[in-house]
């Protein structure tokens, strides 16, 4: 019997689809070899020779799925919160991210970003890294030994931005590139490589051929952004004459969905035509409701991209968003959506917590695959939550505890939590 096969028992709640929360008292969660049997009222015969680890009394849910995190970023979040995306990155983020060019910084800065995922609810994560690969490799490293899982990208830029945080030519960031994935190769076991083109005003046409030839030789998943800001979507207009909206701009080299798993964050702005593309290619959208209200972006129609069938999960977006738990972009996204309903646009119903909670489970975690519920076949990423710091003198149905944990938890409050049948802590 293998140490990832056991029975967690405690209070449950997991998702069945975007409108549909279960939840059991008292049940039985089921691991054989990492992979959940389902959630049982008693334990059957089958599984009875299993060690049972007790919690009862705690809330138990899946592990939740942070789709968009810039770990160098973690170390400002917090500050510069006044300006715009391309204020924003010029003033406050690109400076920080040429720290990068030093191992002793990165260390330091990265050691605390990945304890402080390690410590809460999230157990997989999309991140960007920097363009420097030393502290990419670092990062990996850190995150290997930390039990979640990650994907990783070094980031592509080579123009819009200073000498210090620019690659010198397409070919130097595409050699660069390739030397990255080189040396993280066969390194790791939770840790992948995810291609990272920051954003096309950050690539120029050469780079972005490049990188969709590496994409298609490596078959490797991409992330980046798209339809942020309006200052943003009127530079990409005005770079890419021929594109007829920002999502084509990937799409001519190939790097919008399709045969590339690929992730875009934000879509605040994104047009019928762009939205069309993403549901046939299935292109992912990471929400950033923080992030997007920080930075005065606006607030993405998730509603209508959960509801019309589009594949979408919730990012942190740190340090445009200042918080990682994606708990808390649950709650974010549910009152951004309201504000939306009411100032902007009545025809787009605000979100549910069952919509919010499925999003950060089940949506962002099937981007790695069966991940983010407890239903049979599912991989066994679970957080185990005490609650107590939230009791009321009157008892609360396991369903409202699990809104009022979407609203009010702490990183305190995770006291386990098991990637893929492992017990991280
Ligand atoms: N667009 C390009 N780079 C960034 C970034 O670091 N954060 C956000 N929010 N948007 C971006
Ligand atoms: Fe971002």
């Amino acid at each position: 019997m293998s140490n990832t096969s056991f029975i967690l028992r405690g209070d449950l709640c997991w998702s069945t689809s975007p409108d549909q929360v279960e939840a059991m008292r008292n049940g039985y969660l089921v691991s054989v070899d990492g992979v959940s049997r389902g959630v049982f009222q008693e334990v059957p015969e089958e599984y009875t020779h299993l060690p049972v680890a007790d919690c009862a009394g705690k809330l138990i849910v899946p592990g939740l799925t942070d789709l968009h995190v810039h770990a160098p970023q973690y170390a400002f979040r917090g500050l510069g919160m006044d300006l715009e995306l391309l204020e924003w990155l010029d003033t406050v983020t690109f400076p920080e991210e040429a720290r990068y060019a030093g191992l002793d910084y990165a260390r330091a800065a990265y050691r605390k970003f990945v304890e402080d995922l390690r410590r809460g609810p999230n157990t997989r994560a999309c991140i960007f890294a920097t363009l420097h690969t030393p502290a990419t490799v670092l990062l990996m490293d850190l995150l290997e030994e930390s039990g979640l899982i990650t994907l990783v990208g070094k980031v592509n830029m080579d123009r819009g931005s200073p000498d210090n945080l620019r690659e010198e030519s397409a070919d130097s960031s595409a050699r660069e590139t390739l030397a990255w994935l080189e040396s993280s190769a066969d390194r790791y076991t939770r840790t992948g490589a995810i291609l990272t083109p920051r954003f096309i005003p950050s690539c120029t046409d050469e780079l972005m051929t490049r990188l969709g030839e590496l994409q298609r030789e490596y078959r490797l998943p991409v992330q980046s952004h798209l339809s942020e800001n309006a200052g943003e979507v009127a530079w990409v207009r005005e770079l890419c004459p021929n594109s007829k909206f920002y999502g084509d701009a990937y799409d001519q080299f190939g790097l919008f969905g399709g045969d590339a798993p690929t992730i875009m964050a934000h879509c605040v702005l994104s047009g019928e035509a762009e939205q069309e593309l993403m549901k046939v290619r299935g292109v992912y959208i990471a929400h950033c409701p923080a992030s997007n209200m920080n930075l005065s972006s606006g607030v993405a129609p998730a509603g209508k991209y959960l509801r019309e069938g589009q594949r979408i999960g919730l990012g942190s977006d740190i340090a445009g968003g200042t918080h990682g738990s994606i708990f808390r972009a649950m709650s974010d996204a549910i009152q951004a959506s309201k504000l939306r309903w009411r100032l902007q646009d009545q025809s787009i119903k605000p979100l549910t917590t069952a919509e919010a909670f499925y999003m950060g489970t089940v949506g962002g975690g099937s981007f790695f695959g069966k991940v983010g519920s407890f239903e049979p076949g599912y991989e066994l990423d679970a957080v185990i939550l005490d609650d107590g710091r939230l009791s009321t003198p009157r008892e609360l149905t396991l369903t409202q505890r699990l809104e009022r944990t979407i609203y009010l938890s702490e990183d305190r409050d995770v006291v386990g939590k098991f990637v893929q049948g492992r017990r991280v802590f």
